[in-house]
């Protein structure tokens, strides 16, 4: 059985419903439940056996240690996080608490449990911590992509949270032997993305006919990554990655922020046109820049694709209409959860 924390949110769901479908194995979801949490993702999994949710927080140290033991935990994959670059502006000290305390904790209740392990679970034991390009800081637009020698640079509190995170994690593998694997991945899109992150929000304003908020110039490039893509690495890489690797995953897929929006616009005008027979891209509105933004990330994913033979089966124009089909088709989804806590988010970032 495997540990997945923050198996609630948008990639840990994904990656639940994926990790059951192609593996059979059960899975113990440690979820705080935060607002980004959202027990609906799992709903088909009601009754199944083989799904054990927790509600509850990676930091609280017994709570880890007990459903390590109880559930003869083989391998820990670690999602959660306060993963949201907008919110950690406004609002650092989660970021810290979570993503770098909460990690230490979950970290120390693993050592503690894998060290009184026998010699043969030992062995087979995996901590993987899924983290983030963001740590790498940001690329003019010359540079080579990110790859796993690339210095460390963070420019947010979050991507800052992140990275020390990453050293935590390396840490413990370096000083105390506990069998770690790091994933850096570039942005993800798919079903049950909270929509705050910029695919999710413009599909959601677009259809609520609200303004389309674009940082800046909209010239911000991001290497977009189906979601399902991105579980299919993480499967890839516990099930063989060397120990203590660190192994970067992107789409190769690198667009600037103006055209991921002006292509959900008109993948929506053939989908579901406006009734006055406009296109969506008349609500797109340019607005003040984020603080700190970066400019340009992009992921060189040969080492995962070499030693492990990964490589993604979505096109970014498969995986957006994807995408854009599964919001159409799950309104009353994104409804249930742009609920008040979520509409003051909107109206205390956006103005
Ligand atoms: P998300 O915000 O959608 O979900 C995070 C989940 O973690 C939520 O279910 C939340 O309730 C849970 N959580 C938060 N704090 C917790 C705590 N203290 N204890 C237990 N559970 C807690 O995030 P996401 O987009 O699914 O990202 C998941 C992971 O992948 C994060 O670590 C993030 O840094 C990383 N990542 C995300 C992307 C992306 O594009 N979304 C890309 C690369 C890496
Ligand atoms: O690169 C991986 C990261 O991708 C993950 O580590 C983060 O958890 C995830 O949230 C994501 O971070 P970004 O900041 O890149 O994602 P977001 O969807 O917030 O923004 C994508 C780009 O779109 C970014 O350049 C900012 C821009 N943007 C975003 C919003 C919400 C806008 O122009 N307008 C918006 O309203």
């Amino acid at each position: 059985m495997i540990l997945v924390t923050g198996g609630a949110g948008f990639i840990g769901s994904n990656f639940v419903l994926d990790w059951l479908a192609a593996t059979g194995e059960a899975v113990v979801n440690l979820d705080k439940l935060t607002y980004a949490g959202n027990v609906r993702n799992l709903a088909a999994l009601e009754g199944d056996s083989r799904h054990t949710f927790v509600r509850g927080d990676i930091a609280d140290r017994p709570l880890v240690e007990g459903l390590l033991a109880d559930h003869r935990i083989r391998s820990v994959v670690h999602f959660a996080a306060e993963s949201h670059v907008d919110r950690s502006i406004h609002g650092p000290a989660d970021f810290v608490d979570t993503n770098i305390v909460g990690t230490f904790r979950l970290l120390e209740a693993v050592r503690s449990h894998w060290t009184a392990l026998p010699a043969a679970e030992q062995q087979a034991f995996r901590f993987l911590h899924v983290s983030t390009d963001e740590v790498f800081g940001t690329l003019s637009p010359t540079d080579p992509p990110f790859a796993e020698t690339n210095p460390y640079q963070p420019n947010s509190p979050y991507a800052a949270s992140k990275a020390a995170s990453d050293h935590l994690v390396r840490g413990h593998h370096h000083t105390y032997g506990v069998p770690v694997l790091t994933t850096n991945c570039s942005n993800n899109y798919g079903p049950w993305q909270f929509p705050e992150k910029l695919i999710p929000l413009v599909i959601a304003n677009a259809l609520a006919g609200k303004p389309l908020p674009i940082y800046g110039d909209g010239m911000q490039i991001r290497d977009w990554l189906y979601v399902g893509d991105h579980c299919a690495a993480i499967r890839r890489v516990l099930e063989a990655g060397r120990l203590g690797e660190v192994y970067c995953v992107g789409g190769a897929s690198e667009k600037p922020n103006i055209e991921v929006v002006k292509t959900l616009c008109s993948i929506l005008d053939a989908e579901r046109p406006r009734s006055d027979g406009t296109s969506y891209a008349t609500q797109i509105t340019f607005v003040k820049d984020r603080p700190g933004h970066d400019r340009r990330y992009a992921i060189d994913a040969r080492k995962i694709a070499t030693e492990l033979g990964w490589k993604p089966a979505e096109t970014f124009e498969t995986g957006l209409h994807r995408t854009v089909r599964w919001y159409l088709d799950h309104q009353d989804w994104v409804a249930d959860v742009t609920s008040g806590g979520y509409r003051d988010w909107i109206a205390k970032h956006y103005g």
